[in-house]
């Protein structure tokens, strides 16, 4: 079956109400439950999991430095997980339930107990509450300058069966310095979740139970990765988006399981929307950076002004051409997946309000490599585990090996990603923004044999719309990328993980401690 593309409309997550105020603080209720939901004109409704009854669920909208609580409850079904749950890995086994949420913020500062951390998860009515954990509300003191985060779903050993049944939601800063930029709102703001899914003829989710070749003794298994034959913006199968002929603001987010995209607008008679990228992960930029294509991880979010200015009545595909897997697998297909979806200008514009993109945007403080107490470098690499299977591990070692970084609070230190693998991998450190400093191609049977790096080429500066906060960079095959950062905020345990979410749950994620101070650095 292959769907018909732009005939259904891009819709807009709704902004979610408090249900009220605790101590003062705005106060929320995010039930998660089975929903069903229309996700294109010709497909029957399909079973999902959403959060407060929507897929994606509803937008959070924060103020910077006003604390919200958050408490999110578990109505899904108490044993019987919508996908196939692989038992066999971290987190997964026996006699854990196989429906187990919890929910992170990606991208805010937060204290560990309000973090999501993969192993606090808990139950439908809190019946089961993972090890170590104390089920509560979560505070959200939003203490960090205006950006685009998003919430999903981080259970451990089904993050990625989570995150696809439809967890996720976009979380929304704002400060004053952002408003008095006069940037494009209300009807002019469109926040973006791109998301790839297979279905089943009748309209159900499709989701591996293992992968080609099957494993031996293993089903469920995991899969290394997974790519969607579909693509969907904001819970639609290539949506259109009517727009008017002026300047909008678009925050895209990547909420896709493993796939990268390369997004780039099809011109209409040799002409095209003018995009700037104004923001990242963690804020805006100094100033626009003009964007040829974009180039969007899992999780990486870009803050856009799209100028749709002189093109009334034109229809323009947003189109894909990054590889599966990224970078450099297959190209995606014409007829599916290399389609996002489509902007169609009407004739008449409504308001002209905030229709101007601004030269500067904000300073952005540069962190310096020479104040940095510590340069860790951090090995990505590919193993094998006891079914055989394709095992990703960061430092040669699991989830459940003992801590081994342990950044001191208000510490800087330089992190270096050394890709030993084929692929890209989009690493994300929870609490912590942080700057890329540089990507360097380097000698991986050099490191290899001698555990020492032999840079073979210049450092390449990272990409002018990468020059701001990020959260999740993206660590290239060949190159040790190294990114900078000040521990700051709160002490405990954090994890850092690819954001593939097959890697992530298998097992490319490990812990790190934010610590007082250095007496002897491996007892923590
Ligand atoms: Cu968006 Cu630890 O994740
Ligand atoms: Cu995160
Ligand atoms: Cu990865």
């Amino acid at each position: 079956m292959q769907l018909e593309k732009f005939v259904d409309e891009l819709p807009r997550p709704r902004v979610l109400k408090p249900k009220g105020s605790v101590d003062r603080l705005e106060y929320y209720e995010v039930p998660m439950k089975v929903i069903k939901q229309s996700l294109h004109r010709d497909l029957p409704p399909t079973e999902l999991w959403g959060y407060d009854g929507s897929y994606p669920g509803p937008t959070i909208e924060a103020r910077k430095d006003n604390s919200i609580l958050v408490k999110w409850t578990n109505e899904l079904p108490v044993n019987r997980h919508l996908l196939p749950v692989d038992t066999t890995i971290h987190g997964a086994e026996p006699p854990n339930p196989h429906v187990r949420t919890v929910v992170h913020l990606h991208g805010a500062k937060v204290s560990h107990d309000s973090d999501g951390y993969p192993s606090a998860w808990f139950t439908n009515g809190f019946k089961e509450v993972g090890p170590d954990f104390e089920r509560k509300t979560y505070l959200y003191p939003n203490n960090q300058q205006a950006t685009c985060l998003w919430y999903h779903d981080h259970a451990i050993g089904i993050t990625r069966l989570n995150v696809y049944a439809g967890l996720a939601g976009f979380y929304m800063i704002r400060d004053n310095e952002e408003l008095s930029l006069n940037l494009p709102k209300g009807d002019y703001e469109i926040p973006i979740v791109i998301q790839d899914r297979s279905f089943n003829e009748d309209g159900s989710l499709y989701y591996p139970a293992e992968p080609t070749p099957p494993v031996p003794d293993v089903y469920p298994s995991i899969v290394p990765e997974f790519f969607g034959d579909t693509i969907l913006a904001n819970g639609k199968v290539w949506p259109y988006c009517d727009v008017e002929p002026r300047l909008y603001r678009i925050r895209l987010l990547n909420g896709s399981n493993s796939r990268f995209y390369t997004l780039k607008f099809n011109p209409v008679n040799g002409k095209a929307p003018h995009v700037m990228q104004i923001g990242t992960d963690q804020g805006l930029l100094e100033r626009p950076v003009h964007l040829m294509e974009l180039i969007l991880a899992p999780a990486e979010r870009a803050d856009l002004l799209i100028d749709f200015t002189g093109l009334d009545g034109l229809e323009f595909v947003l189109a894909n051409s990054a590889p599966t897997p990224f970078p450099m697998g297959e190209n995606p297909d014409p007829n599916t997946t290399a389609n996002v979806m489509e902007f169609r200008v009407g004739n008449i514009v409504k308001s002209y309000k905030n229709n101007t993109m601004p030269d500067r945007l904000v300073e952005v403080e540069r962190l310096d490599p020479d104040c940095a107490c510590k340069i860790r470098n951090l090995t990505l690499d590919e193993s094998t585990d006891q079914y055989g299977r394709l095992l990703l591990l960061l430092t040669g070692q699991n989830w459940n090996d003992p801590i081994t970084e342990t950044p001191v609070i208000n510490s800087i230190e330089i992190w270096r990603f050394v890709n030993t693998t084929v692929d890209t991998h989009p690493i994300h450190l929870h609490l912590v923004k942080f700057q890329i400093l540089e990507r360097r191609p380097y000698d991986l049977a050099y490191y290899n044999a001698t555990g020492e790096i032999k840079y073979t080429g210049p450092a390449r500066y990272p990409d002018s719309n990468e020059r701001g906060w990020k959260d999740t960079v993206r660590a290239n095959p060949g190159e040790i990328t190294s990114i900078i950062a000040r521990f700051e905020g709160y002490l405990g345990v954090y994890p850092w993980h690819c954001h593939i979410l097959e890697h992530e749950d298998h097992d490319m994620m490990r812990p790190y401690r934010v610590v007082k101070k250095v007496c002897d650095k491996n007892k923590y």
